[in-house]
């Protein structure tokens, strides 16, 4: 049977993780969560001592980049695929404030942003895979056969951000998850490289009063409606 390329792209905490791990796990398809290979960077950075006073070296980034190896692999106990740097996992780490606050200067660098989209090409290339991000449908696979664009009301995607981080014990403000949400889809925007954009073909999923189920659903309608899975019928 054939697959799919099932490119997701949209603004930071709209949810893309949860649809794409939801339909990944409906289709039986691989999930690719190419924000978390940029926050593993970013902590390699901040490990190296790159990052001082939010400026990063740029330099040292570079040289070292060929030292920099990032997979995915399947944990059969949570039935999730979890992050490593070079060979250690760093799930838990990539996700916290600090990082976030970082990432988006890391991805503007177009080395890391071309190391890592090869990357995500080779990942995605047999198919059968569901890959969120900002630049998938636009750069990663811009023949991706179905392409969504999800967004939300920038008020509940700081709310669930803000429950995500301190559920898992981090001390942050409601308005500090804020600036830090609105600063990241400012720069994510606005890069010079592979910037956000919603692709031409793209289909827009606001999700701001949507459940889980009822995104799936709304999704998994597209792909029967335009016969994505069994062309001609
Ligand atoms: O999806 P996320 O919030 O974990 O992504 C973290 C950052 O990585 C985000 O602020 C922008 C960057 N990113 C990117 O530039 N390109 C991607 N394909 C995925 C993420």
């Amino acid at each position: 049977m054939e697959k799919l390329t099932i490119a997701i792209d949209g603004f930071s905490s709209c949810g893309k993780s949860t649809i794409a791990k939801a339909l990944a796990s409906e289709l039986g398809y691989n999930y690719v969560d190419t924000g978390a290979m940029y926050r593993a960077v970013t902590l390699y950075c901040i490990k190296q001592g790159w990052i001082l006073d939010h400026n990063i070296d740029k330099e040292k980034l570079v040289k070292y980049l060929s030292k920099i190896h990032i997979k995915f692999k399947f944990n059969s106990e949570t039935k999730l695929s979890e992050t490593y740097l070079n060979d250690q996992n760093v799930e838990r780490e990539i996700r916290s404030m600090e990082i976030s606050d970082h990432v988006s200067k890391v991805s503007a660098i177009k080395e890391v942003r071309h190391k890592l989209v090869k990357l995500q090409q080779e990942m995605g290339k047999d198919k059968g895979v569901v890959m969120d991000g900002r630049d998938i449908g636009t750069v990663v696979f811009p023949d991706a056969d179905l392409k969504l664009f999800m967004t939300a009301d920038i008020d509940i995607r700081v709310y669930r951000r803000y429950d995500e981080l301190t559920s898992k014990g981090e001390k942050v403000t409601f308005n500090e998850v804020k600036e830090n949400l609105s600063k990241r889809d400012f720069d994510d925007t606005n890069r010079k490289d592979n910037p956000l954009r919603k692709a031409e073909d793209a289909i827009v999923l606001d999700n701001s009063d949507l459940n889980k189920q009822q995104q799936l659903d709304f999704v998994v309608k597209i792909i029967k409606d335009y016969h994505l899975l069994n062309p001609g019928e």
